[in-house]
């Protein structure tokens, strides 16, 4: 979608070079144009539902859980696709900013690295096991690239420490990550707890940005065995896209047209906001 017009924005006293940048993309991204247009909180909504129709992966009467949830985009999405109600809530999300409250999800103003945030998004779901935990958390970024990367990594892990706790068998686990930055332990993990896993990257993910989706399918239940004997059949299989099922290689989606400064690692210009 191109409308041809191509916004520029003038520099205001205050604004920096990068902001000015930003506030240009922004107001020229087809996607941020047709989320107005459409009715989603963030131009991040497309990526589920891009992610969505690739996998069918949101079907009625499913339990969501939504990690990183403001502004609410992907809520509104798992929402819609899981006929969540007022009166029947199949959502909740959670972020530590605030969130304008979105019909049929019960959303939390809370830091999920708190330790009692598990309880609580389990018990806003009446204590029922989950079929998808979501996450598209990002923490705001330092500056101090080692220590944002590990920042990105422990969220990435402690999410899918939770997902193993509260998924029902055959649940999913979709979460943001960074290029370079899924560390094997955590692909082995899922790789023994999970029947497929793969990389993602929607076309409304920008080429530029080094993030990517991990996408962990047909739960199998905690396994408390060792990680280390499928450490390296698991990393493995994540790198090499030919070994994964076709549904999941990341170059059908164009991941692989990324710049090579992104491919190494994480990227500190990738800034918390709606990539
Ligand atoms: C890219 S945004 C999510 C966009 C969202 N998926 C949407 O469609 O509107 C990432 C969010 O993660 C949240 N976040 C990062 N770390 C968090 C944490 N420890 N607890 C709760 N939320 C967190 C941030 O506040 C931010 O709102």
């Amino acid at each position: 979608m191109n409308t041809g017009l191509k916004v520029r924005v003038k520099t205001a006293r205050g604004r920096t070079a990068s902001s000015q940048r930003w506030l240009e993309r922004q107001l020229n991204d087809p996607y941020v144009v047709k989320a107005k247009r459409e009715g989603w909180r963030s131009r991040a909504a497309y990526k589920l539902i891009e992610i969505d129709e690739k996998f069918k992966l949101l079907k009625p009467g499913q339990r969501v859980v939504d990690l990183g949830a403001a502004p609410g985009g992907w809520s509104q999405v798992a929402a819609r696709k899981v006929h969540s109600t007022p009166d029947r809530p199949l959502v909740v999300g959670i972020d530590y900013l605030e969130v304008d409250a979105i019909p049929g999800v019960i959303m939390l103003q809370k830091d999920f690295l708190d330790d009692d945030a598990p309880d609580a998004l389990v018990a806003a779901l009446g204590g029922h096991k989950v079929d998808l935990v979501l996450s598209d958390m990002a923490a705001p970024t330092t500056g101090h690239t080692p220590t944002d990367h590990l920042r990105i990594v422990h969220l990435c892990e402690v999410a899918a420490e939770f997902a193993r706790d509260v998924l029902a068998p055959g649940g999913v686990f979709l979460a943001k990550v960074f290029r370079g930055g899924t560390e094997h332990t955590l692909l082995a993990d899922l790789k023994r707890d999970f029947a497929s896993i793969g990389h993602v990257k929607p076309p409304a993910s920008r080429q530029e940005s080094p993030e990517l989706y991990v996408i962990a399918r047909g739960f199998r239940g905690r396994s408390e065995a060792p990680v280390e004997a499928a450490d390296e059949t698991a990393a493995t299989t994540m790198v090499a896209d030919d070994e994964r099922p076709a549904d999941a290689r990341t170059e059908d989606w164009g991941a692989e047209d990324m710049p090579a400064e992104d491919a190494g690692g994480w990227d500190p210009r990738a800034k918390a906001r709606d990539d």
